[in-house]
């Protein structure tokens, strides 16, 4: 029997072994990466920050991808999200977002928002097949280049995770159909 790809990952707290892997990740997925300086103020800076990678399992492991996120009492929200481009379509970015989302959860937050920009068509299909649903744009958020953001965000409701878990149902069809999805 073949293992799922996500069965190859494990998701593990970031520590300063990771950063020259994770930052090589983050010049690879994003326009204006984050510096190695931002990840170190999220080890060792940020109380509300709760950064977290994932490995490849076996003897060497190897990091494959990442998610930051802050909890700030009853608000969490995701800073940053990438997965290596050798290990995309894989399902590991939904991976690493469930256990974001059930971190947030577990801290006792009630929302999880996030952003991302408008040109993200990859991103936005995974957060709306998360459960999240999208609820306001940033007009000119990003720079390098200027793009403007839209904006997601999920309740941590039974309703939500009923909707998730089973995406076949017609409720959580009719629900996901009812999202506008903004286009300039
Ligand atoms: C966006 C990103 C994190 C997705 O990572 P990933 O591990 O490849 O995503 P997954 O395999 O978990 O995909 C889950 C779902 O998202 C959607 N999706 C992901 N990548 C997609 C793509 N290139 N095109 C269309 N849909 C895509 C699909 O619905 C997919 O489900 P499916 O494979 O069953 O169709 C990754 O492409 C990345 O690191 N991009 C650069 C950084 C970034 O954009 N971060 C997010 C915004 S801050």
């Amino acid at each position: 029997m073949t293992s799922k790809p996500v069965d190859a990952y494990t998701i593990e707290v970031m520590e300063e072994k990771h950063l020259d892997d994770v930052v090589a990740i983050e010049n690879m997925s994003h326009t204006n990466p984050w510096k190695l300086e931002a990840f170190k103020h999220e080890l060792s800076q940020n109380p509300f920050s709760r950064p977290r990678v994932a490995l490849t399992k076996g003897a060497i492991q190897n990091v494959a991808g990442y998610c930051v996120l802050w909890v700030v009492f009853e608000h969490a929200h995701i800073q940053n999200i990438a997965v290596h481009p050798h290990h995309r379509r894989r399902h590991l970015a939904r991976l690493l977002l469930r256990a974001a989302v059930a971190e947030a959860r577990d801290a006792g937050a009630e929302t999880v928002a996030l952003e991302t920009r408008r040109s993200n068509d990859a991103a936005q299909k995974l957060y709306l097949t998360e459960g999240f649903s999208l609820v306001g744009e940033r007009r000119g958020y990003y720079s390098r280049p200027s793009e403007d953001a839209v904006q997601f965000e999920r309740i941590l409701s039974p309703a939500v995770d009923e909707r998730v878990a089973n995406p076949d149902d017609p409720a959580g069809r009719a629900g996901r159909a009812g999202t506008p999805r903004p286009r300039s």
